[in-house]
């Protein structure tokens, strides 16, 4: 990081990177640890996990972030500015690198949280989940412990088995003669996500509505994906009604929240934006959404299994 970058740079310029935005992979915390290395021996050896630093004009960030984010994880790092005589040619805040380093390593240390995914169909997010949790960089804190789909023979199972992950179907037409069949079938999701030591439930196109007794079992721990920039457009057919919206938005996206007793009302985790295109059709935007919700999940599903974001009420 710091030597690298200069080459790029005239004499005259220096880059300030913010050092809490750097998505440093947990080997490097591991490393400076065990190594006893300073954070400047360590920027000046690794690049800590930026892979490619693009300097844009400030008119462009914009443009160029939209095409990189994500794809491959691009951000905005930092600034080019210029450069007092005598001055670094990359500064980056002690403090904030050491807060972010010490992060890294307290998801090393910790336990990987235990994860159950909950699915009906193709599980292209359920996949996004599993390369997340499997990356060796992207430090998620957690790691999938069962699948549980309500329909057999689906993607998404083979995705899961093709991973190595448990998989069970559990079919909500087995329990259509209990007295609450909603209530019964969802105790049984809860029995076998127990079993596989669950504190993390991620509903990844889980297309049942959930049981009070079930939200109340994993509230703050019960994340789902929404086709949409909630509080717009809830429930069904996300994607749908922002196409068929008069007039029409020019931005829609996904949202990743805690799951409360409402339809699509819990907290929010995170958001993505992807632009609506006027020649849009309810398939073109939704892939571009898919896009967005293989990025944002995996992202909040780290800042719950680290700790960086928890249920507030
Ligand atoms: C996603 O669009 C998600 O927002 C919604 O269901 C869909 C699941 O897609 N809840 P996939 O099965 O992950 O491909």
């Amino acid at each position: 990081m710091l030597e690298n970058i200069p080459r790029v740079l005239p004499d005259n310029l220096s880059v300030h990177l913010d050092a809490t935005k750097m998505n440093i992979p947990p080997v490097f915390g591991w490393l400076a640890a065990t190594g006893n290395i300073s954070n400047t021996e360590l920027q000046r050896t690794y690049n800590c996990g930026i892979g490619l630093v693009l300097v844009v004009e400030p008119k462009n960030t914009e443009r160029v972030l939209d095409g990189l984010r994500l794809a491959h994880n691009g951000q905005l790092l930092g600034t080019v500015q210029s450069r007092p005589a005598n001055q670094p040619q990359v500064v980056i805040n002690d403090e904030h690198f050491t807060a972010n380093l010490q992060r890294v390593q307290r998801v090393v240390q910790q336990p990987k949280k235990k994860v159950g995914v909950l699915i009906s169909g193709t599980g292209s997010n359920l996949q996004a989940l599993i390369n997340a949790t499997r990356s060796s960089t992207f430090g998620s804190g957690a790691e999938i412990a069962v699948v549980i789909s309500n329909k057999a023979d689906v993607l998404g199972l083979k995705r899961a088995a093709a991973a190595n992950i448990p998989t069970k179907v559990i079919s909500h037409l087995n329990f259509t003669k209990a007295v609450d069949p909603r209530a019964t079938f969802d105790e049984a999701v809860t029995a076998e996500l127990e079993a596989h030591g669950v504190e993390i439930v991620c509903l990844a196109g889980f297309m049942r509505i959930l049981s009070p007794g079930f939200v109340r079992r994993w509230k703050g721990s019960l994340l789902n994906i929404h086709p949409s920039l909630l509080p717009k457009y809830p429930g069904l057919n996300g994607v749908r009604q922002a196409i068929e919206a008069n007039p029409r938005d020019s931005v829609s996206g996904c949202t990743v929240h805690f799951v409360d007793e409402g339809i699509d009302t819990g907290d929010i985790v995170v958001q993505e934006t992807v632009p609506i295109l006027v020649n849009d059709t309810e398939d073109t935007l939704a892939q571009r959404i898919h896009q967005a919700e293989h990025y944002a999940f995996p992202h909040a599903l780290r800042l719950l299994a680290t700790g960086a974001a928890s249920l507030k009420r």
